[in-house]
């Protein structure tokens, strides 16, 4: 059996050992694992650690402030925020495969790391880049053990061959709960450490077919609604996450008020799960789904239907990109 404390003493020597009195930079995706990479590292050598938000226009509603204001209170870190949603957007225009959406979007985020170092390092440089990566986000990527790609993993930064830092990986060897456990111990606020995985491609792989700002705008809508009703309903705990996916390519007749409509699906992804490498789809109560339907056909008019994905993983991943 492991102790957090054990763990944040472990790798706080780690740290120290091969930083030395070099600088780190670290990507904050909003996400856990990169507040707790992030919170550790600092743990370790303070201010020597600078930590980028690339606001990549692929967010969900509040999670920019969140970071801002939440996660700056709780560390005092230091925190540049990169404002990079036009970059982004431009470079997945027309794009609607799921692995070159990734590999764009992990692209652009090293070049947003790039320009941040700089700015932040002029010539001295930052030497090494601290990244959130899991256990399970190695085994995934067939990183580690020679396991088959499944799919490309872009944990704020990606892993990209050309980078010149040197990488530090603090959660490199755990799951979630023991990540969720460190965050804990280190005093991260509890909102931030239960909050729901996130992908760093974002809501990019959350819309199928391309990533535009209008269909942006509609899915951030339905999945803060989700989020609330979901949230209201106490689920938040026994829910892993509920990725809501916008099926952008496909249109579908309805009734809406007393007009035929021709709109979008939106599909609810319930599961649950113990580190997201196997998941099961979660049975919602009937009256939280009938509530998360009826509200996103309400308030987001251009969705006309809500359907539930019912699949584990395997067959189906988790993410539908
Ligand atoms: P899949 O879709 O492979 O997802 O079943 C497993 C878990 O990983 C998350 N995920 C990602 N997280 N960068 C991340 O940081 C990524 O590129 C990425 N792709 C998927 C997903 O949300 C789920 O928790």
């Amino acid at each position: 059996t492991w102790d957090s404390s054990s763990i944040v003493d472990e790798q706080v020597r780690a740290i120290r050992e091969q930083v030395g009195d070099r600088r780190v930079l670290c990507g904050l995706s909003g996400g856990v694992d990169s507040a707790v990479a992030a919170a550790l590292v600092q743990r370790a050598i303070g201010d020597r650690l600078t930590c980028v938000f690339v606001d990549h226009g692929l967010l969900r509603k509040g999670e920019a402030e969140q970071v801002r204001t939440d996660f700056v209170a709780a560390t005092g870190v230091n925190l540049v925020v990169m404002e990079e949603s036009e970059r982004f957007l431009s470079a997945l225009a027309g794009v609607s495969d799921p692995e070159t959406k990734r590999k764009i979007i992990g692209r652009e985020f090293i070049r947003s790391f790039e320009t941040a170092a700089r700015r932040i390092a002029g010539d001295r440089g930052v030497d090494l880049l601290c990244q959130g990566t899991l256990y399970p986000d190695v085994v995934e990527s067939g990183g580690g053990d020679g396991a088959s790609n499944i799919k490309s993993h872009h944990n704020v930064g990606g892993l990209p061959d050309d980078l010149q830092f040197e990488l530090i990986e603090p959660l490199r060897a755990l799951f979630k709960d023991e990540v969720r456990a460190v965050g804990t111990e280190l005093g991260l606020p509890e909102a931030m450490v239960w909050r729901q995985p996130f992908p760093g491609p974002g809501l990019g792989i959350r819309i199928i077919g391309e990533v535009t700002r209008e269909r942006l705008d509609l899915l951030r809508e339905a999945d803060a609604i989700a989020r609330a009703e979901l949230t209201a309903a106490g689920l938040d705990r026994e829910v892993w996450q509920m990725p809501v996916v916008l099926l952008a390519d496909v249109r579908s007749v309805g009734v809406q008020g007393d007009h035929r409509t021709y709109g979008h699906p939106v599909v609810l992804r319930p599961v649950s799960s113990e580190d997201a490498m196997t998941a099961d789809w979660s049975r919602l109560p009937y009256e939280v789904i009938e509530r998360i339907s009826t509200r996103i056909t309400n308030e987001c008019p251009q969705v006309n239907r809500v359907v539930l994905d019912c699949t584990s993983k395997p067959p189906g991943t988790i993410e539908w990109e």
